[in-house]
């Protein structure tokens, strides 16, 4: 049985202001209907914004589960995100405002950036680097983290970005898996204060990799901590700014098929071999450039800032890709959000003007937790559009961010989408359609999301898993070379469908039409034969004025088949307290039904989370069914999971 119950109820809702709709992008809901109508038609008109070097005659291929995208057309991404604003009226405008975590700040205009694009595509060629040859990136949140992302678009060749948190042993098994040539990395980068040694890490996987001829190390820290000169290594390592000074600022884009690989990106993964997610051109970029445009609502003088890291999904589709192929001002911030005080973003947007702000539910539920006061020290009233991703946003948490960082009058976007499908794939779109907290709303123009039953049939209201059941630009092609795992993994869930893809999401859908991400399949709750969403369950916990944050898991019970414990972190300046905790089970109790009551709750300052912010509930499920902890190598710190399984053994007792 695949049903999964729907137990909380919503019912605020927000109409798009109308002066934001009137000015909107997109202003006319007909663009639904019109997509819907000739989707292929929709998608061909989306991909002629881009820059093409040979025309697409054809739009979509498809032989489930596989499909090409304007697959005769050929095209460079860099000149699309590049070259034809720096060639016009764009040249001057900013592309990238950057700061980092010291405070020191760096502006590249378009003519700049591309400038130093071109540079460093010509570093790559006198590395030998081919087109297809794979380079992996493990560098800060700095602007030489973009420029390398383009210089691999320009020569054709494959980028593979590691994110900088990731320890020297995942930074190995990448770079084998890529099978990469080069390696571009720095001395160091900045975290709460501290370096992160980049440059000894990267020597340490390197030890390992038998395929990379060259790394290029780019100076960021000049701290004594690997990466000074005596750590280079004559032969293989070079400094990113000795060969820049020597290098070409003109090298001519190399056209490549849309249906090149632009880049593979290792998805995290809870459990397993992590997987190589492979991206190409035409349609990855196409999707991403129109997301942009429409869901941000992405106008020529606004300073936008998508907090994540290069090294996810969204960095790639949100930082780099689709707002630079909008001609976009995009800010970029190297360090932590609580550096040196907890109301770093917010001094940024007012020093910078942000008007756009794109960050997830994990971080807004840590400034949640810290409390309001930091964000009204500064005036954020410039801002006009915030956006959550990356997990389901608990409808209070929601209504906080709208109302202490919104000023109560921004639309918020929540996109789900997911680093196999490229780009957003259900959103408001902000200038028509209605939200209410807690629901991504409706599929983007184009795209056809439905809620299915076991059998692959249809559930139009209720809860259910979400299937994509047409192809979409962006989608992902296959795994680095695995491909059985692919058409396993995403298009083998409902037998003899091999077109549906599973995201592996569970979702319910209202009567109004509106998707609700209820959390991953693998983590719904079953209580005496009841499927729960984790995300219900929390967001009545959220729901609390004493809670911040919470995770809830299932765990062995004899007669309900599972029990629910809740891990609770309150917000800052209230104790936990025996009544506290009765208060909480009952508060859930009135918001979602007697049923999602949890047996245990346990009081905790921090969750367990993935270096990209998301809530392990596989480690609370050991925790809480007293089971030896799992894999913990992708957890961002492993103190706080011991911690919880000290405290949570001690009560059991
Ligand atoms: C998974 C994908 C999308 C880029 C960042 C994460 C969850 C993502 C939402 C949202 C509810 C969401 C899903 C999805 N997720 N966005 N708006 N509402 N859940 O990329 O690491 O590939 O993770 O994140 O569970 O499957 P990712």
């Amino acid at each position: 049985m695949t049903d999964i119950d729907v137990l909380l109820e919503e019912h605020r809702k927000f109409k798009p202001p109308e002066t934001f709709a009137r000015n909107a992008n997109v202003r006319s809901a007909e663009i639904y209907e019109r997509a819907a109508k000739d989707y292929e038609g929709f998608w061909a008109e989306c991909a002629r914004e881009l820059e093409w070097s040979k025309p697409f005659t054809k739009v979509l291929e498809w032989a489930p589960p596989r499909s090409k995208w304007f697959a005769d057309g050929e095209l460079n991404a860099s000149v699309s995100c590049v070259d034809r604003h720096a060639r016009g009226e764009r040249a001057n405008k900013a592309a990238i405002i950057w700061e980092g975590e010291p405070g020191d700040t760096r502006t590249l205009t378009y003519a700049e950036l591309l400038d130093e694009v071109c540079r460093f595509a010509s570093v790559l060629d006198s590395l030998g680097v081919e087109k297809g040859d794979r380079v992996s990136i493990y560098l800060p949140m700095i602007p030489e983290a973009a420029i390398a992302m383009l210089a691999c678009a320009r020569v054709g060749a494959v980028h593979s970005v590691v994110f900088g948190g990731f320890s020297a042993e995942s930074l190995r098994d990448r770079i084998v898996d890529a099978g990469a040539k080069v390696l571009i990395t720095a001395d160091g980068g900045f975290r709460r204060g501290q370096v992160v040694p980049l440059k000894k890490n990267a020597d340490d996987a390197v030890a390992q990799t038998p395929t990379i001829e060259h790394v290029v190390v780019v100076r960021r820290t000049e701290k004594p901590i690997g990466g000074t000169e005596a750590s280079m290594k004559a032969g293989r390592d070079k400094w990113w700014h000795e060969l820049m000074a020597k290098a070409s600022p003109t090298r001519a884009p190399t056209a490549v098929n849309a249906e090149d690989i632009l880049f593979t990106l290792y998805t995290s993964g809870t459990t397993g071999k992590p997987k190589g997610i492979v991206h190409t051109t035409g349609g990855y970029l196409t999707q991403c450039a129109v997301t942009t445009r429409m869901i941000f609502d992405l106008k020529e003088s606004d300073v936008y800032w998508c907090t994540a890291d290069v090294g996810w999904v969204t960095g790639h589709s949100y930082i780099v890709y689709g707002p630079l192929a909008n001609g976009a001002t995009c800010m970029m911030y190297e360090g932590a959000p609580d550096w040196p005080e907890k109301d770093r973003f917010w001094a940024l947007c007012e020093k910078y003007g942000v008007t756009i702000f794109y960050t997830a539910p994990t971080a807004i539920r840590a400034f949640m937790k810290w409390g309001a006061q930091h964000a009204e020290k500064h005036d954020l009233s410039k801002l006009r559009l915030l956006g959550s991703v990356g997990e389901p946003i608990n409808p209070e948490a929601w209504m906080w961010y709208r109302e202490n960082i919104g000023g109560n009058r921004c639309p918020i976007v929540d996109t789900w989408w997911q680093t196999e499908t490229g780009a957003t794939m259900i959103s408001p779109l902000p200038g028509i359609t209605e939200t209410t907290p807690g629901s991504a709303t409706v599929a983007f123009p184009g795209i056809t999301a439905e809620l299915l039953d076991d059998n692959a049939k249809p559930i139009k209201v209720g809860g259910g898993l979400l299937a994509i059941t047409k192809p979409w630009p962006g989608m992902l092609r296959t795994i680095w070379g695995d491909d059985e795992r692919y058409v396993k993994t995403y298009f083998s869930k409902w037998p003899g469908r091999p077109d549906l893809y599973f995201p592996g999401d569970g979702a319910k859908r209202d009567e109004d039409g509106n998707f609700w991400i209820l959390g991953r399949v693998d983590d719904v709750l079953n209580v005496a034969g009841h499927r729960i969403g984790t995300m219900e369950v929390e967001s009545a916990l959220v729901d609390h004025h004493a809670v911040a944050e919470a995770a809830v898991v299932g765990k062995a019970h004899d007669l309900k088949g599972q029990a629910i414990a809740a891990f609770v972190t309150l917000r800052e300046g209230i104790n936990a307290t025996p009544e506290l905790l009765a208060e909480l089970r009952d508060h859930v109790g009135t918001k979602i039904g007697a049923i999602a009551k949890p047996d245990d709750i346990i009081f905790s300052a921090d969750l367990p989370k993935t270096r990209s912010g998301k809530i392990m509930r596989r480690l609370l499920r050991d925790i809480a069914e007293g089971r030896a902890l799992g894999d913990t190598t992708t957890l961002a710190d492993p103190a706080v999971v011991a911690a919880l399984k000290d405290q949570y053994e001690s009560i059991e007792g």
